[in-house]
């Protein structure tokens, strides 16, 4: 199996300052990239801003004899970001969206500042960065695209209904751009993380915090992100050394006859069916996912 290179490649990796960012920088700049460190080095909260995070990452790539550049921006500022790779080093080949806040509260305590700015971060922030890169990538013909969903999203979580929206968000941002830009050798994919970081010490015990290594996801990254890699529209779990692809599941279903009219009882009649995950099927696409139903029309 030939190594993984990314020599002459261009990576952007936003909240790079620290965790999970901090490790795909700097396994990046270890594999030839030229990598932009993207990190505003505010609170977990989102509050503040302290260019030592980004400068801390890129001294560490540099010291080791890589390339980086250190970029201070929200990522709501995403066409600066992508500007600083466009001046110092004329391209950009991927883009890892990383960085991200908690606002952590149950619903009913949540102020619309802690929906907003988690949707901000996270949601217009990912887009915000994306959407600079979009059109170097599709003129290229050629790009990497990651986004940072979490668990969270996927499976809810008690007090995190801001954040399993925004993290959900991206995946599903993630999934609709990865058909635009296949075709253009532009692929994207969704990685659900778990690391020990400062996100996660407060959540953690400090003995797990210590043993799930950031490092321990970066390799995902870096392999989704490789020129050779043909995977797109993934949504991957991954921690602790553990990964696994995940993907939608759709019981067998019920078609009901159209002929009298639907009645709610006819449906709680056939809820055991509607329900039932044996021999589930697995549509990857609108139009997959559509058949079943359109198939019904004819079930006068
Ligand atoms: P972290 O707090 O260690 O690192 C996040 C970095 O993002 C920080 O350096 C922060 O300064 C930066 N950042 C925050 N807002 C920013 C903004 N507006 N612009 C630029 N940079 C900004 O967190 P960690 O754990 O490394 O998380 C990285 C990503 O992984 C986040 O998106 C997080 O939601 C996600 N994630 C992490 C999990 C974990 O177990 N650590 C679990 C699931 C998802």
């Amino acid at each position: 199996m030939s190594e993984v290179r990314f020599d002459g490649r261009v990576a952007i990796v936003t909240g790079a300052g620290n965790g999970l960012g901090r490790s795909h920088a700097l396994s990046f700049a270890a594999r030839g990239a030229k990598v932009v460190v993207n990190d505003l080095g505010g609170s977990t909260f989102g509050e503040g801003a302290d260019k030592s995070a980004a400068d801390l990452v890129v001294d560490e790539i540099r010291s080791a004899g890589g390339e980086a550049v250190a970029n201070y921006d929200s990522v709501t500022d995403g066409a600066n970001i992508v500007q600083t790779a466009l001046d110092a080093f004329g391209r950009v080949d991927i883009v890892v969206n990383n960085a991200g806040i908690l606002r952590d509260v149950s619903f009913h305590k949540m102020v619309e500042a802690d929906w907003d700015l988690v949707y901000e971060v996270h949601v217009k922030g990912a887009f915000a960065v994306t959407h600079a890169a979009w059109p170097l990538l599709r003129e290229q013909q050629y790009g990497r695209v990651i986004f940072t969903a979490s668990a969270a999203g996927i499976y809810g979580n008690f007090g995190q209904v801001n954040y399993a929206m925004a993290k959900l968000g991206q995946h599903g941002m993630s999934q609709a751009l990865a058909q635009e830009g296949r075709k253009r050798n532009i692929l994207v994919n969704t990685i659900a993380p778990m690391a020990g970081s400062r996100m996660t010490e407060t959540v953690l015990p400090p003995e797990i915090v210590e043993q799930l290594k950031p490092r321990y996801v970066t390799p995902l990254v870096l392999k989704l992100c490789d020129e050779k890699s043909d995977e797109w529209g993934g949504l991957y779990e991954v921690g602790a050394g553990w990964f696994g692809k995940l993907r939608w599941e759709r019981a067998q279903g019920v078609g009901l006859p159209l002929g009298k009219g639907i009645s709610p009882e006819d449906v709680n009649a056939a809820w055991d069916k509607i329900t039932d995950f044996t021999d589930a099927t697995h549509p990857r696409s609108v139009n997959q996912g559509m058949m079943a139903l359109m198939g019904n029309l004819q079930n006068i």
